[in-house]
C-alpha cells in the first residue's frame, strides 16, 4: 500500500549497480552517493544487478560475496531500506522474464552500437557471450518494470538508458502506452571519474591495476597512498583543462567530495603545490568515506538481518513488477489464466 500511494504523488527513480569487482569511488561519486537523499522527493528503488554480473566470468563464491557486499554498501551509503526499496535483481523473477520479452522489440543493429559492448568484447575476446550483448535489454527491463521516471546514473550508462527509451517507445507504439519512457540523469560533478594512474580511462571496478582505482572500502592509509601516487604533469598549476587530465580528475574528485564547484576548488588550491593538493584530495575522500565504512562494518556483522532486508525489499519490488509484467503479457497476446 505504501508503494501505491507514494507512486501517485512522487515521481519514481530506479537505478542499480552490478556486483562485479570492487565498488569504486567512481561508483560512489557518479551514482550511489546521491541515492540516499532522493527518497524525500522521489519514490525510489535500488537494486544490486546480480543477473548482469554473470556476463563476465565470475566464481560462485565471488558472486555471492560481491552481492552481499554491494547490498550492504547501498544501505551504508545512506539508502534507508524502509523509505526506499532495496533488493537483489535475481530475487524478482520478472526482470529475467521481461528481459526475454523485450529482446523481441530490440533491434540487433541498435544493440550492436552499444559502446560498452564493443569495449568489453575487446577486453575479453575469449568470452564475448550472448548475455554480454543482451545486457542493455535486461537493463531496460529493470527500468521499465517499475514505470520509472528518472534513472540516476554516471555518464557511461546514458547510452543504455537511451536504448531503453527506444525500446519503450517502440513497444508503446506497437501496442498502446504501456511503459513510462524514462529519463537518464547524471550528476553535475562526478559523472565520470577517471583512473588515478591513467586519467584517460574510466575508474573501474575490475581494472588490472588496483592502484588507479580507489575502492569505497579501501582503508585510509591505502587511499592516502593512492592519491599521493596519482599522475599529474610537469607544470605545477592547479587548473582544470583538457590537456591536464590528471589534475582535472583530481579537481573533480575534490569538488564532488567537498561539495564545492570545480572553480571553487581551483581557487582554494591556487597557491598550493601538487603534493599538498594531492594530500588534501586524499584527506577529503577519506573523510567522506569514513562514515560509509563504519556503517558497512556494522551491517556485515549481522548476516541474518542483511538477508531479512533483502527478502523484504524483493517482496515490495515484486508487487510493483508483477503489475507491469502482467500488462505486457496481455498486450502481446499471451493467454493468461
Ligand atoms: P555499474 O555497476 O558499472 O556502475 C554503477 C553506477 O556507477 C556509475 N559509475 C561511474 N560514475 C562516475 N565515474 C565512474 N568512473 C563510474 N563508474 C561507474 C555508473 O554510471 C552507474 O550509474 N548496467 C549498470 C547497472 C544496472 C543499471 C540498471 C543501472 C543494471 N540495471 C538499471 C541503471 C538502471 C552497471 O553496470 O553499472
Amino acid at each position: 500500500m505504501a508503494e501505491q500511494s507514494a507512486n501517485e504523488t512522487k515521481k519514481r527513480i530506479f537505478s542499480a549497480v552490478k556486483p562485479t569487482g570492487n565498488p569504486t569511488l567512481g561508483n560512489y561519486l557518479g551514482a550511489m552517493r546521491h541515492w540516499g537523499s532522493m527518497s524525500d522527493e522521489f519514490d525510489c528503488l535500488f537494486a544490486v544487478a546480480d543477473l548482469h554480473a554473470i556476463t563476465v566470468a565470475i566464481e560462485p563464491k565471488e558472486l555471492r560475496e560481491n552481492t552481499k557486499r554491494l547490498f550492504a554498501l547501498l544501505i551504508a551509503v545512506g539508502i534507508d531500506p524502509e523509505k526506499n526499496i532495496v533488493f537483489l535483481q535475481s530475487h524478482v523473477r520478472a526482470h529475467a522474464e521481461l528481459g526475454w520479452l523485450l529482446n523481441n522489440y530490440t533491434m540487433f543493429g541498435e544493440a550492436r552500437r552499444m559502446t560498452q559492448f564493443k569495449e568489453k568484447s575487446q577486453k575479453t575476446p575469449e568470452n564475448v557471450n550472448v548475455g554480454l550483448f543482451d545486457y542493455p535489454v535486461l537493463m531496460a527491463a529493470d527500468i521499465l518494470l517499475y514505470q520509472t521516471d528518472v534513472v540516476p546514473v554516471g555518464d557511461d550508462q546514458l547510452q543504455h538508458v537511451e536504448l531503453c527509451r527506444n525500446i519503450a517507445e517502440r513497444f508503446n507504439g506497437r501496442y498502446s502506452p504501456t511503459f513510462k519512457v524514462p529519463e537518464g540523469r547524471t550528476p553535475k560533478v562526478g559523472a565520470r571519474i577517471y583512473s588515478l594512474l591513467d586519467p584517460t580511462s574510466k575508474m573501474g571496478k575490475s581494472d588490472a591495476n588496483d592502484a588507479g582505482s580507489v575502492f569505497i572500502l579501501d582503508p585510509p592509509d591505502v587511499i592516502a597512498r593512492k592519491f599521493k601516487r596519482a599522475v599529474t604533469d610537469s607544470e605545477a598549476r592547479i587548473v582544470a583543462s583538457p590537456d591536464k587530465k590528471g589534475i582535472t580528475n583530481l579537481l573533480n574528485i575534490y569538488a564532488a567530495t567537498a561539495g564545492v564547484t570545480v572553480e571553487q576548488a581551483q581557487s582554494e588550491f591556487a597557491d598550493s603545490d601538487y603534493a599538498t593538493f594531492k594530500t588534501r584530495v586524499g584527506e577529503a575522500v577519506i573523510e567522506t568515506l569514513a562514515p560509509v565504512q563504519k556503517k558497512y562494518a556494522e551491517l556485515r556483522a549481522d548476516d541474518g538481518e542483511l538477508m531479512r532486508l533483502m527478502r523484504s525489499g524483493a517482496e515490495r519490488a515484486e508487487r510493483i513488477a508483477a503489475r507491469t509484467l502482467e500488462k505486457v503479457y496481455k498486450k502481446i497476446g499471451f493467454v493468461r489464466g
